[in-house]
């Protein structure tokens, strides 16, 4: 029997994908980025096994078996394979894979992502795959090419139409800003209505707006957010992430029919990082919402406790806006076992 174990970072885009050209291999319509949060609060954790008395290949998710007859999961596992330089008879074996998360399903954030750089790292040194990763993840969930790497990441888009340069690489690692914190504000842990992938799907066939982002928006903007992240200045990564979510979001409702991912406490959420940013007359702290109401705050270390403080004061326990905190900071990436 051959086992191997990883866990993978969630991770939260700064510079947001929305949009596939091409939905069968999951190629985006723009470059991203993001950075991959601490593995040790945040991440989806994957044994694979391979055996031959297995019969058939399995999953189970959080202690459920699932249906392996998923397109997506199918498409990882049978690239993998594919890609795999074993040649003893094991690369025929069947496989089980058991995958647990540690924060909420499908609350926008980012579980999918976490799961299939995970399985597909843990697959890939399973079957001894030498090629790119992040390439394999991306065809489980876009953004989970993202979560292969720690520290902050650059999905290029790419120009091949099968896909070969559409890669992620790490701009920088976590310690490059160590400084660097988040705190997730878990809204509502419930399942999103609208699915990323049909939301997506649904902006590439109605949204104008989408259109302009992708051609005359985003390619300055990631440059400028690169260029931000290495040079360490925060005021212009906190500007650049907050346009780009409200970007995003502003195509979703440009979408037809509109798509909205964001409760009245998402939006009073950002009002108060706003009204605090004026206050203190500095760009102190951004927000940022993937396809679901939760936020993530990204800020400097220094300001964690004044922060925490004025959301406690305007969001506190037992209001029937309550939120729950979740605080940290940015890690190495993918944790393969020693197995
Ligand atoms: C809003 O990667 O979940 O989080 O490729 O269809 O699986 P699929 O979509 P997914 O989309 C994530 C979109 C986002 C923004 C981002 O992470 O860049």
């Amino acid at each position: 029997m051959n086992i191997v174990t990883c866990t993978a970072p969630v991770n939260i885009a700064v510079i947001k994908y929305w949009g596939k050209r091409n939905e069968a291999l999951i190629l985006p319509i723009n470059d991203s980025i993001s950075a991959s949060l601490d593995v040790a609060q945040l991440c989806a954790k994957t044994t694979v096994m391979s055996c031959p008395t297995f019969d058939s290949d399995r999953i189970w998710l959080n202690g459920r078996e699932e249906s392996i007859d998923n397109e997506r999961l199918q498409s990882c596992i049978r690239n993998i394979k594919r890609q795999g330089t074993l040649s003893t008879g094991m690369e025929k074996w069947k496989v089980h894979i058991c995958s647990i998360n540690n924060f909420p399903t499908a609350a926008g954030l980012a579980s999918s992502a976490a799961g299939y750089a995970c399985l597909s790292t843990a697959l890939a040194k399973l079957y001894k795959v030498n090629n790119d990763i992040s390439a394999i993840a991306r065809t489980g969930s876009g953004s989970a090419c993202r979560s292969v790497f720690g520290g902050f990441v650059r999905w290029y888009m790419g120009v091949d139409a099968e896909g070969t340069d559409s890669i992620a690489k790490q701009i920088v690692p976590a310690s490059h800003w160590p400084e660097m914190r988040i705190i997730i504000l878990v809204v509502d842990d419930l399942r999103k209505k609208i699915s990323s992938a049909i939301g997506m799907q649904r902006s590439v066939q109605t949204s104008e707006l989408l259109r302009y982002r992708a051609e005359h928006c985003v390619p300055k903007r990631i440059e400028e957010m690169h260029q931000a992240i290495i040079h360490k200045n925060f005021e212009k990564f906190a500007e650049l992430t907050i346009k780009d979510s409200n970007q995003m979001h502003a195509v979703c409702l440009d979408t037809y029919p509109p798509c909205s991912y964001l409760t009245d406490v998402s939006h009073a959420i950002s009002d108060l990082i706003h009204a605090y940013n004026n206050a203190v007359h500095s760009t102190k702290v951004a927000y940022t919402n993937d396809a679901g109401p939760n936020t993530v705050l990204y800020l400097l270390e220094k300001n964690v406790p004044e922060i925490v403080g004025v959301l406690q004061h305007f969001f506190p326990p037992g209001n029937d806006q309550n939120i729950d905190y979740i605080r940290g900071n940015l890690p190495s990436g993918i944790i393969p076992s020693k197995n």
